[in-house]
């Protein structure tokens, strides 16, 4: 990419993949996040510092009002913090109004949600189109950029579905071609796995192991211990601070993602 990244909005995400020295994706210090009630303040976060690099894969982890969602709304530019500082791709957070805010959440960008929040009257396609209109592609070329997501995720036989005519995994896969569909600098998982059963939970983590593998940065939080370990890093809250942290050799997925109809495969367990 020769390009210099003042010509185009798309330019310049792509320039934050070159290899030149690079900020952090994520570079949280101090966070606290409290809340009012009634005469208390609530403290949802502690103090939370983290630095995730490019190219992470990252478990947030930890008990129901650890504070996981909280963290998760300040990290995808979502909530802003009480005190503290937050950078997202080198972009300090504090100077952005809202609407600078929302624009930067949906360039740097791509969320993964436990609901998959697709629009139902809409075609895969169209799904996977619309961040990427809200962030000015030009609709020839988010078009193709679509195909390519759907495809990635094995899709690309089911482009013109509506979501209710597709199984809770492939509607999760539409939303990861959704979310890296305008080739964001982080993608941000909310227990992606969280409607799903065991088969295609595994297969979503084939997913993302690819697209790990590929150098995309994830930050993903969830219940379950046996999805963690798919992740690079595993970071666990508990009552609004880190009390882990530690990076782990991450899970390999049985089979790749296109193939995962046959999981058990070589495995034996199944079979026998
Ligand atoms: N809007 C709010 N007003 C008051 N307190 C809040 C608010 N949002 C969160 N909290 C409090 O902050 C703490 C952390 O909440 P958070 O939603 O981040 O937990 P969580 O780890 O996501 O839990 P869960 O696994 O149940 O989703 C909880 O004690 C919660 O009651
Ligand atoms: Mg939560």
């Amino acid at each position: 990419m020769t390009l210099t990244s003042d010509r185009t909005t798309r330019v310049a995400i792509d320039v934050s993949t070159q290899n030149s020295p690079e900020p952090p994706i994520i570079a949280l210090s101090n966070i606290v996040k409290s809340y009012r009630m009634g005469d208390a303040d609530v403290l949802a976060t502690r103090s939370v510092s983290l630095t995730v690099a490019k190219g992470e894969f990252v478990a947030i982890m930890g008990a129901s009002g650890s504070g996981k969602s909280t963290l998760m709304n300040i990290i995808g530019c979502l909530d802003i913090p009480t005190s503290g500082h937050y950078s997202l791709d080198g972009v300090n957070i504090r100077d952005l109004d809202d609407q600078a805010l929302s624009r930067i959440r949906n360039m740097k960008i791509g969320f993964v949600f436990q609901g998959f929040n697709l629009i139902p009257r809409m075609s895969a396609l169209q799904n996977v189109e619309l961040p990427m209109a809200y962030a000015g592609v030009k609709p020839k070329e988010r078009r193709e950029r679509a195909i390519v997501a759907l495809r990635l995720v094995g899709l690309g036989e089911r482009l013109e579905y509506f979501s209710n005519e597709l199984s809770g995994g492939q509607q999760q896969r539409v939303s990861i071609a959704r979310a890296i569909g305008t080739n964001p600098a982080l993608i941000l998982a909310d227990e992606p796995t969280g409607n799903l059963d065991s088969k295609s939970s595994n297969e979503l983590m084939a997913l993302f192991t690819e697209l790990h593998n590929h150098g995309r940065t994830i930050v993903m939080i969830t219940h379950e211990s046996e999805i963690a370990e798919y992740a690079s890093r595993v970071v666990e809250l508990r009552d609004g601070s880190i009390i882990r942290d530690q990076r782990q050799i991450a899970r390999v997925p049985s089979e790749s993602t296109n193939t995962a109809a046959s999981p058990q495969d070589g495995d034996g367990s199944e079979v026998r």
